[in-house]
């Protein structure tokens, strides 16, 4: 098992380069099983969610060949079956797009339920209502999705929550759906568009992705092509989170500065210097930063995979914040382990208020799931002394090469393998 050790209190200088966004990565590269040619996708994060996704893919047939670390050619001719359950799709969150893309290709899809980060009861039943309202039946049975549809139909979908990965879903099983397809209250978040913009490359009609209302003319097949995959918005972020909490002054380059609208907007308010450039963006913060309140919402709002780093920097900030949570109902996990670093947070349901203690000790901790990981790093980048943070693998399911980008910021921070 791998473990993260950090020496804090080292202020956190220079640039970084940000990849591919893990979360259009995981919807992209099941929509590219859709086409009859071959897709080059470029500008993939090299995670290990995405990893266990080529590896699923490659289990139902689809030739996967990476040209290198970062750009895969994906041929699905030789797909030979619609059923994935592999160790490799229990693993994923995102398993559930392999349900959306094999239905539209095929006809029909068995698929493991999702695993991926355990915040809540994480409930499909959009997903569900979307695809059998394109005439599907979905049962699940046995820890498994089925979906089954002789013809798919476009239809009017209203989405009780704008939910990404129905949205995305939707999207998938309708691009060659016989008719139009209207998602309404759809989710708006960055990821939506890039995939939405590669079925287009692929000859898909989509419409309107990035606002709630998406309509899709399906078509009768996809062809190939090349797409660049988005920067990801939440490693930025949390680089950006970064900065402040150390009071240094990093640049995040190769990044689309407007998906971060309201992390710029929440630094600047707590007196960090935000500078925006067409591609980069620098933070520089301060020893006395102001407390701040934070509302996690869907996109553009605050997004809530930065709601625990952002926890953890209000720790280092005198005065009370208060952290409001709308998006998932369990994602407070994390704070028993950030507690341990002396962090001062109260929990009650939804709410984490955090009032700032004289000071962060190091200590060792537990990553809980991959953006909690995120959170107990910028804590013992803070604290004084030694962190020792477990469970690194959470961390490696979304950040590539994480302590090398850290070390190269100066955080004093290195990759131990332990025996448990
Ligand atoms: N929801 C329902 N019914 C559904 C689907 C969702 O009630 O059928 C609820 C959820 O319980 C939640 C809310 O709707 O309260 C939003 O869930 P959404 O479907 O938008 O999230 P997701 O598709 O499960 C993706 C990302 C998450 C990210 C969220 C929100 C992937 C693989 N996962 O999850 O990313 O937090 O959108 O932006 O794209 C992460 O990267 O760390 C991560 C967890």
């Amino acid at each position: 098992m791998d473990h993260l050790i950090i020496n804090g209190k080292q202020t956190l200088r220079g640039e970084v380069a940000i990849n591919g966004s893990k979360n259009a990565a995981t919807a992209i590269l099941p929509a590219a099983i859709m086409c009859s040619g071959i897709c080059v996708i470029d500008n993939l994060p090299n995670v290990d969610d995405i990893l266990s996704l080529v590896e699923a893919m490659r289990k139902i047939g689809c030739k996967c060949d990476f040209k290198d670390k970062h750009t895969l050619i994906i041929d699905p001719s030789g797909i030979n079956t619609t059923c994935a359950n592999h160790e490799s799709v229990r693993k994923l969150r995102g398993s559930y797009y392999l349900v959306g893309a094999l239905l539209g290709r095929f006809g029909k899809a068995e698929v493991t339920l999702p695993g991926g980060c355990n915040f809540g009861t994480r409930p499909i039943d959009q997903h569900e209502k979307g695809l059998e309202a394109l005439g599907a039946s979905v049962t699940t049975e046995h820890g498994m999705i089925k979906a089954f549809a002789e013809k798919l139909t476009g239809a009017n979908i209203y989405l009780d929550v704008a939910s990404v990965g129905a949205t995305i879903n939707i999207m998938l099983a309708a691009s060659c759906a016989d008719g139009l397809t209207t998602i309404e209250n759809a989710a708006k978040e960055p990821h939506v568009v890039d995939c939405a913009n590669f079925l287009n490359v692929m000859g898909a009609k989509i419409k309107g992705a990035g606002t709630d209302v998406i309509k899709i003319t399906g078509v009768n097949s996809l062809h190939g092509g090349e797409y660049t995959i988005i920067p990801d918005q939440i490693e930025c972020g949390t680089f950006m989170i970064a900065a402040a909490a150390t009071a240094g002054e990093i640049t995040v380059k190769n990044i689309i500065p407007k998906h971060m609208d309201s992390v710029s907007a929440k630094l600047a308010e707590m007196g960090c210097k935000v500078e925006e450039r067409s591609d980069s963006i620098t933070v520089t913060g301060y020893p006395n930063l102001k407390h701040v309140n934070v509302k996690t919402m869907a996109y553009p709002g605050f997004p809530t995979d930065l709601q625990p780093q952002m926890t953890a920097l209000l720790c280092n900030v005198s005065g009370t914040s208060i952290i409001t949570e709308t998006v998932f109902d369990n994602r407070y996990q994390y704070i028993t382990e950030l507690r341990r670093l002396g962090c001062n947070v109260t929990v009650d349901g939804r709410v984490a208020i955090i009032n700032q203690l004289e000071k962060l000790t190091g200590a060792d901790v537990n990553a809980t799931d991959l953006r909690a990981g995120a959170a107990l790093i910028i804590g013992a980048l803070c604290a004084e002394g030694t962190t020792d943070i477990g469970n690194i693998k959470y961390v490696d399911r979304g950040y590539e090469a994480i302590e090398e980008k850290l070390a190269n910021l100066g955080a004093d921070i290195k990759r131990v393998s332990k025996e448990e």
